[in-house]
């Protein structure tokens, strides 16, 4: 089994916050996130497929493929947009960057057909990423 992983990147704008909570709570919990008039992040997001070398290519799957299949289901929806107000699958979700990949797996997974999805990073800070497999508990 090889594993193959390919990056882009995109900007998004946030805000964190749960309406049933006050804005002490709000602040307490999600820090500068929640901040009402929002705020940004640079996130790289790498999605890593697995599979066999196909005999004739060599590949598991066309890397360029992959990247036309990312910027397609990912960057286009993401870049440069408010998370909250900009994307219908998003409305109504906090979109944290746990919540993100999980909306971001369901756009990539339809379209991973030659090999398998492996796993979706989506790295939010230098210091700060998450990682999801498709595991729904
Ligand atoms: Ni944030």
């Amino acid at each position: 089994m090889v594993y193959l992983t390919r990056r882009e990147h995109f900007n998004g704008a946030h805000r964190l916050f749960n309406p049933d909570w006050t804005e002490e709570q709000n602040d307490e919990v999600f820090g500068k996130c929640a901040n009402k008039n929002w705020h940004g992040h640079n996130f790289d997001v790498f999605v890593t497929v697995k599979g066999e070398p196909n005999p004739d290519t060599g590949f598991i799957m066309n890397a360029h493929e992959l990247a036309k299949i990312m910027k397609r289901e990912i960057v286009e929806r993401l870049d440069h947009k408010n998370f909250n107000m900009d994307v219908p699958e998003l409305k109504g979700v906090l979109p944290s960057t746990e919540n993100v990949v999980k909306q971001i797996w369901k756009w990539i997974a339809p379209h991973i057909t030659t090999c398998q999805l492996h796993c979706i990073k989506l790295v939010e800070t230098e210091n700060i990423y998450v990682e999801y497999y498709g595991e729904t508990s």
